[in-house]
């Protein structure tokens, strides 16, 4: 069974070489932009936080961004206001080692995540490869929907997901 907590600056060596194992065995490394370690650690915090999954290793991990009024934030694309802009997270990063694929661990990850958000935050948005099966089930099933389906990155096709997030009181 899966642990989740946030991780700290002792786990960026952990998380790294956990994205670079995968990026290094993807058949289509268009499918996924990987992180500087610089992003990483910058996540910790300031701008984000990153999301561990854990059973006995590191299992997967989601990186949340906050993008605040960052050029790149994907709120326009998503057909948002700019006041509506400032209420975003992304779902910005997410791997799953290949061991502990085929359990659903995207979907665990987004949906901790969800819980963890800040009150302020009004949606969820992310980018996803349209051949990206396994990512874009994932969100399909967690309540995304594609906002629309464009040009990102320098020349890479992505749907632009979306979603509107609600808050519960169980949620800090
Ligand atoms: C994308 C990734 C995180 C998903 O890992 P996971 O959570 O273990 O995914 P699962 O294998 O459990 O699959 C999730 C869903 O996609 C479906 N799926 C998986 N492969 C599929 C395929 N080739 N075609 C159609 N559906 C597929 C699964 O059946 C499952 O659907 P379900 O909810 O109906 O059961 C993992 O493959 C990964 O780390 N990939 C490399 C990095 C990456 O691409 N990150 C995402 C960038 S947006």
């Amino acid at each position: 069974m899966f642990s989740f907590r946030i991780a700290d600056k002792a786990d960026v060596d952990a998380v790294f070489s956990l994205m670079e194992q995968v990026v290094h065995s993807l058949a289509d490394p268009s499918l996924f932009i990987p992180e500087t370690r610089q992003s990483l650690e910058r996540h910790l915090k300031e701008e984000g936080m990153i999301l561990l999954a854990e059973e006995e290793q590191l299992a997967g991990y989601l990186m949340v961004r906050f993008p605040g009024n960052a050029e790149d934030n994907l709120a326009e694309d998503a057909g948002l206001s700019a006041q509506d802009a400032l209420r975003c997270a992304h779902m910005e990063s997410v791997v799953v080692h290949p061991d502990f694929r085929g359990r659903g661990l995207q979907k665990l990850l987004l949906e901790q995540a969800e819980r963890l958000l800040p009150e302020g935050i009004g949606f969820a948005l992310a980018t996803v490869a349209p051949e990206n099966h396994a990512s874009l089930t994932s969100f399909l099933r967690m309540g995304y929907s594609i906002a629309d389906t464009k040009m990102k990155y320098g020349g890479k096709m992505r749907h632009i997901m979306i979603k509107k997030v609600t808050h519960t009181q169980d949620q800090k």
